[in-house]
């Protein structure tokens, strides 16, 4: 018998429990709202407190033996033509590194696409895997990095036969996506598997067109926020696993190691809601916000100043291979200022807040979820964004690097480097040494520094020109980078 979408076994569930009363002597221990501050209450509202359960012996009963996750899980895995989905209240952030761990150990190499998110870093620096940088696919003009080839990573491959596996970012912040498919077929010819950090692609699967998301591209491992693109509440992930190259059993291991003992129901189910708006509407709700998008580009490419990267900038020889136009990433070049004070602007003027902003861009994130209103007031205040970007001149340049530049040689493993014992330099003193911390620019997440990686002149001056200039670097032990944390010398 065919899966029946029209349920929400985690959404159901709480229905019912809250139906007949169920009252837990168990966490959490608001029980309900009644021991929640009042103040609280009156912010987050009790329906928060209300679906806040606990997983095990309350959702469901002690054995799970009602099966709930499973059957919405399963419900998940159908929809995406998965073998098995996997829940995850921890975001992607902890999706990936399960993955990672499923497909290789320490002391092992996996290839890495190097424009990937932190997250895949950190996953590095916990489990000692040796990475092998696959060189994404850089528009040297536009100063980004698109996900790296197919031949690239065959290339890698041949280098390095002994690495267990490949990771590739897809699709990109930006909207950029890679040859999935070109890719899957390059691990499967070795019998290796693929993981597709799919983070920003939850709404993928449910319209023909947008590119192909990673389990009908063949890929292994595939992981999503269904928070970014999709309607799940923040931390809200999955990850999907088809195929044999990799025991499910072994994966969800992985989690559990990595993983919260008590997961939050509200995240459940706020992912298995997604699941079923999808398969019921995806395609007319995802349509629309194409079409939202298309009118909004054209609309925004009007503005003097503006311009919209489509498929045409971002794809063909030597860029990306597909795009998602969702993402609308608008190049503010011409207005002579920066997408940093463009975005604190549209911030302070228009409570508008941008998505990614760099020394030239901004963007606006749309979704299923916007509409003619939305767009109407982001257009709006774009257009008096342009209108007063003579203020917003002299804006603090960024000495931004060549790709070859920005890439630094990774003369330790990022483990060996993090744990190792550090001293604290000044930036200035810092080229030559090895770094022992990650030094991320945020949004979107992807490293320019890494533990291991011997420090430059000319990445250590764009980190620092860039906090001048606006750049946020949450991850650095000195955020505003008067220091570097380096490999002590012995
Ligand atoms: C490419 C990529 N992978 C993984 C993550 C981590 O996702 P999450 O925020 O759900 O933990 C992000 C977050 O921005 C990301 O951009």
């Amino acid at each position: 018998m065919g899966a029946n979408h029209a349920e929400a076994p985690i959404l159901e569930t709480l229905a019912r429990y809250q139906d007949v009363d169920e009252l837990g002597f168990t966490p959490p221990g608001h029980k309900h709202a009644r021991g929640a501050d009042p103040r609280a209450r009156a912010v987050l509202g009790d329906a928060v407190f209300f679906g806040d359960v606990l997983a095990n012996g309350g959702l469901d009963d002690r054995l799970t033996r009602g099966g709930v996750l499973a059957r919405a899980e399963n419900l998940m895995a159908d929809a995406v033509h998965a073998d098995h989905t996997f829940f995850s209240t921890c975001g992607s952030s902890l999706s990936v590194k399960a993955a990672m761990l499923a497909v290789t150990r320490p002391g092992h190499r996996l290839l890495v696409g190097r424009d990937a998110h932190k997250s895949v870093v950190a996953g590095l620096i916990l489990s000692g895997v040796e990475p092998v940088w696959v060189e994404p696919q850089w528009d040297a003009a536009r100063h980004l990095a698109h996900p790296p080839s197919t031949a690239a990573y065959d290339k890698a491959f041949t280098e390095h036969p002994d690495a267990d596996g490949a990771l590739v970012t897809s699709p990109t912040p930006y909207g950029a996506a890679a040859d999935l498919k070109g890719i899957a077929e390059v691990c499967h010819r070795r019998g290796k598997p693929l993981v597709v950090d799919e983070a920003w692609g939850a709404h993928l699967p449910f319209h023909d067109d947008l590119p192909a998301w990673a389990m009908d591209a063949g890929a292994d491992i595939c992981v999503t926020s269904i928070h970014k693109m999709g309607s799940g509440l923040e931390q809200g992930s999955v990850f999907h696993l088809q195929g044999d190259l990799v025991d499910p059993a072994e994966l969800a291991s992985r989690a559990d190691l990595l993983g919260t003992t008590s997961p939050n129901v509200l995240i459940y189910a706020g992912i298995d809601a997604w699941r079923r708006q999808m398969v019921e509407h995806g395609h007319e709700l995802i349509g629309q916000a194409l079409e939202l998008a298309s009118h909004t580009r054209t609309a925004i490419e009007a503005i003097d100043g503006f311009h919209v990267n489509d498929a045409k900038d971002f794809c063909g020889p030597g860029l990306a291979a597909d795009f998602d136009p969702l993402p609308v990433v608008m190049d503010i070049s011409d207005l002579g200022t920066s997408g940093y004070r463009a975005a604190d602007w549209l911030r302070a003027h228009h409570h508008i807040d941008a998505h990614l902003f760099d020394h030239r861009r901004i963007s606006a994130q749309l979704t299923h979820a916007d509409d003619e209103g939305t767009t109407a007031r982001l257009l709006t205040a774009l257009r008096e964004l342009a209108g007063h970007a003579a203020e917003l001149r002299d804006a603090p340049q960024v000495t931004v690097p060549s790709p070859a530049e920005l890439r630094m040689d990774q003369v330790l493993l990022p483990r060996d480097a993090y744990f190792a014992p550090h001293a604290k330099v000044p930036a200035t003193d810092a080229v030559g040494r090895i770094a022992a911390e990650m030094i991320t620019p945020y949004p979107p997440g992807i490293p320019v520094v890494l533990p291991g990686e011997r420090l430059t002149e000319p990445v250590l001056k764009y980190l620092v020109t860039g906090v001048e200039a606006g750049m946020f670097l949450p991850d650095a032990a000195d955020q505003r980078l008067d220091t570097v944390r380096v490999v002590a010398e012995s």
